[in-house]
């Protein structure tokens, strides 16, 4: 059933903290390259990783309602941490089909671990235990360790993808769980995608699990199931807002889509 009479037409709404997000909008383009993508990076409030429910849960409700008036036909929560903290919140309050990366990148990782899997991800997503509790909802015999990596943000923003000092952080980081034998872990913010080559160098032989690409599938087939897919036979537009200036995040998000956009609007929420 379609809600609220939407269209196919209209674009795919992506909110994040702020330029972290775009590795969902990659994901999303990659298998979906004609629908038209609003994307709302909130630099002004970002980071939201070590931040509360209840302030996650206000910034994220002016997220969306900013996406509806750009009118969106569904909206895709790419931040992990308000995914993890608000998503079932903002699902009962919105009208409109709403997906996180929590879930996808839960069920992603239950298709192919042998018994263990590693999380990874902000303080508060690790905090909230959203990763744990989706995947004991559909199998309570997976054992789960979970690790906050606080300093993985700022390398990736600051563009240590490798090298030395990255490669020091994610030993200190990941050793726990790489002496707990996991054999799966879920890259669960947005930024890790950018640090899969150094976390998978460590890990060797465990399987990666990019939670942007587990909701794009999924948004993907969301879109199907309920006869929203854009099937134009066109590249899909995409805008860009901010809530700081856009400078940084123009920057930035040549390293995280390794092409130039359109210049980010400056809004207020
Ligand atoms: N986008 C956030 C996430 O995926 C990371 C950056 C932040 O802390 O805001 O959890």
């Amino acid at each position: 059933m379609k809600k609220n009479n939407l269209s196919s037409k209209q674009p795919i709404g992506i909110f994040d903290s702020g330029v972290g997000g775009l590795t969902v909008l990659r994901a999303i383009e990659k298998i979906m390259p004609n629908e038209d993508i609003v994307y709302f990076g909130d630099t002004a409030r970002v980071p939201y990783g070590n931040k509360t429910a209840s302030t996650i849960k206000k910034f994220s409700i002016e997220n969306v309602l900013f996406l509806l008036e750009q009118n969106v036909k569904m909206v895709v929560v790419a931040c992990n941490t308000s995914s993890a903290l608000v998503l079932n919140h903002l699902k009962g309050i919105f009208n409109i089909p709403i997906l996180g990366v929590v879930e996808a990148g839960a069920r992603e990782a239950l298709k192919v671990t042998a018994g263990k899997i590693g999380v990874i991800g902000t303080e508060s997503t690790i905090r909230s235990k959203s990763y744990q509790k989706a995947i004991s909802l559909e199998n309570k015999k997976i054992k789960v360790i979970a690790k906050s990596c606080p300093l993985f943000v700022p390398l990736v923003e600051e563009g240590f993808l490798d090298g030395e000092i990255t490669r020091l952080i994610v030993r200190m980081y990941l050793q726990n769980l790489k002496k707990n034998r996991i054999d799966t872990i879920i890259l669960g913010c947005t930024h890790y995608p950018l640090l899969k080559k150094v976390i998978a160098d460590f890990l060797s032989g465990v399987k990666l699990i990019d939670s942007a690409e587990a909701a794009a599938k999924e948004s993907k087939n969301a879109l199907k199931r309920s006869g929203l897919e854009n099937k134009a036979r066109r590249a899909g537009n995409k805008k860009f807002f901010v809530s700081d200036e856009a400078k940084k995040f123009l920057k930035l998000a040549k390293l995280f889509l390794k092409r130039p956009i359109s210049k980010p609007r400056m809004i207020d929420v």
